[in-house]
């Protein structure tokens, strides 16, 4: 194999790897795919393909200019993800901290406030192990923060409604740990119309982030995949 061709594949983590720009991750429940993903054997291990037009976390892991597992959890930790939507992200992100009957022991606990939401993740939940499917709103977790009785290292947000980094900031300061990752996807239009544009809705948002204690690590453009999408990729400061 040419060196060019060897460089284009890369393991991102024991289930998720890269493929030039496409990304697969080992399906945890062999032979049924969740949203019409295709299916793959590399070696003889079946992978679903993780379309990043329809993932933001797989946008960003395509786009970043960082190396991409460190966007990623660590396997068989407890994470929480703030609207988790149909669970398009969370069964690529299952698959990952799980695995097959979850042999790697993580816990993924999902919020989402849309009933209709909450059928298709209980119905994920099923055949997927070690996912948990809760019907709440982001920023009333007095109703169900008891389901996370300690702070995690990893927290996601893509809650579509204005808000969206206040709700963030919150979230980070109750459940993330020290040092733990926040990934928040924010869409530019769901905030309150202030008059300015996007570019500095953006810079707005990584101030109000710093001054939150929060890292901005890097800031992600998901253009072309998800447009007018920033991911911010941020790491909690001890003590805040
Ligand atoms: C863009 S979708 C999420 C897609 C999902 N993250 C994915 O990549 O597959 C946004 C979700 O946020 C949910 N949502 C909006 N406001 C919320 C809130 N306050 N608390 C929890 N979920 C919320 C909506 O019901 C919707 O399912």
């Amino acid at each position: 194999m040419s060196k060019k061709n060897r460089s284009r594949k890369e393991d991102l983590s024991w289930a998720v790897r890269k493929d030039g720009r496409a990304l697969w991750s080992i399906n945890a429940n062999p032979r049924s795919s969740v949203y019409g993903e295709s299916l793959r054997r590399f070696s003889g291990v079946e992978y679903r393909r993780w379309d990043p037009s329809r993932s933001k976390l797989g946008a960003a892991i395509i786009r970043t200019k960082r190396n991409p597992a460190l966007l990623l959890p660590l396997a068989g930790e407890t994470i929480l993800y703030l609207g988790a939507g149909h669970g398009t992200s969370i069964s690529h992100l299952h698959d990952h901290l799980c695995g097959h009957d979850n042999h790697q022991g993580g816990r993924l606990v999902c919020v989402d406030l849309a009933p209709r939401c909450l059928r298709d993740l209980t119905h994920l939940a099923d055949s997927r192990p070690g996912l948990i499917p809760v019907l709440g709103d982001a920023r009333k977790f007095s109703a169900w923060g008891v389901l996370m009785p300690r702070k995690v290292k990893w927290l996601f947000q893509d809650v579509s409604q204005a808000g969206q980094v206040e709700i963030f900031i919150k979230a980070a300061n109750r459940f993330l740990a020290d040092d733990g990752i926040g990934l928040l996807s924010l869409k530019a239009a769901s905030e309150r119309w202030t008059g300015d544009d996007e570019a500095q809705v953006f810079a707005n948002v990584e101030i109000a982030l710093e001054q939150a204690g929060l890292t901005v690590e890097e800031s992600i453009d998901l253009a072309g995949f998800e447009d007018n999408h920033m991911l911010f990729a941020v790491r909690k400061e001890e003590n805040i």
